[in-house]
């Protein structure tokens, strides 16, 4: 999730926030936005790069919500509307968004099929409220937003295999699904493998030193890969090491890497 309005006024946020290069498509651009011209000013900017926008309405991180992003957006079905609408007339991009369900499921169907006739090109849903955080997943409610749309839904939410992808596509009828953690901790989870082999981590690491992924992200996607390799203690070593060099010399004494 970038943050529209810092991405649009300061260039050292958008060297920060978005990298990309040739072989990264498609790549859909997620934004945090509170107002229909920020958003398309973002999306404008990243439009020759990216193959569609998205905007957040799930964040459920208090600092979001009081800017009026993320999951804010759910009890603003009319803003969300002209955000879409404007975002799609400036950029010609497909534009989609991304749900939390409301406490009230007929309040979800509304605002989804609002944000439908705004001409969203699809939607994903995490099957939680903006207060749920380790409640079960509320699949039916993904299911009654699928049976209440025309554009395609993805279900998000505890995808941890690809089993899990499967089950949930045939309890809820959606088109996708999207999985997060799942996805970070085993990147190789959708060519069905249960851990990532150590083989797929030395390419990835490979790649990433010669794409130069600044360390932020090289550190917390191996935290994630890793994860099911380090002890408790290991974990805190890992999280104490502050530059790219210093990873891969642990990852070499440690894992072979
Ligand atoms: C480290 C992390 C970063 C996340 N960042 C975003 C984000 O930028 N935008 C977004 O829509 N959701 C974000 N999420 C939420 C996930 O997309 C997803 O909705 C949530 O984790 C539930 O799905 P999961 O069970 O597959 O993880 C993030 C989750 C995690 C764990």
């Amino acid at each position: 999730m970038i943050v529209s309005k810092s991405f649009i006024e300061s260039p050292k946020a958008r060297d920060a926030e978005f990298t990309t290069n040739q072989e990264d498509r498609p790549i859909v651009v997620q934004f945090a936005a509170s107002s229909a011209k920020e958003l398309a000013d973002a999306a404008e900017l990243v439009a020759p790069f990216a193959d569609a926008v998205d905007l957040n309405c799930g964040c459920p991180q208090r600092w979001a919500m009081h800017e009026g992003y993320g999951a804010h957006l759910i009890q603003q079905p009319e803003l969300v509307r002209d955000m879409v609408h404007q975002t799609s007339n400036r950029t010609n991009l497909p534009v989609t968004i991304k749900i939390r369900i409301h406490n009230d499921l007929k309040k979800t169907v509304q605002f989804v099929q609002t944000a439908e006739h705004a001409g969203v090109s699809w939607i994903t849903v995490h099957g939680r409220t903006r207060s749920q955080r380790h409640h079960p997943v509320n699949y039916n409610a993904i299911k009654l937003v699928k049976e209440n749309m025309s554009v395609p839904v993805v279900a998000n939410g505890d995808i941890k295999s690809t089993e899990d992808a499967d089950r949930v596509a045939r309890m809820t009828g959606v088109d996708g699904v999207m999985a997060a953690r799942g996805i970070l901790q085993n990147p190789a989870m959708y060519a069905g493998f249960d851990t990532t082999p150590q083989e797929c981590i030395h390419n990835w690491v490979e790649i990433a030193m010669k794409l130069g992924v600044p360390f932020t992200p090289f550190h917390q996607h191996l935290m994630y890969m890793l994860e099911k390799l380090h002890s408790k203690q290991e974990k805190q070593i890992f999280n104490s090491l502050s530059s790219s060099a210093a990873v891969l010399d642990y990852l070499c004494e440690h894992h072979g890497l």
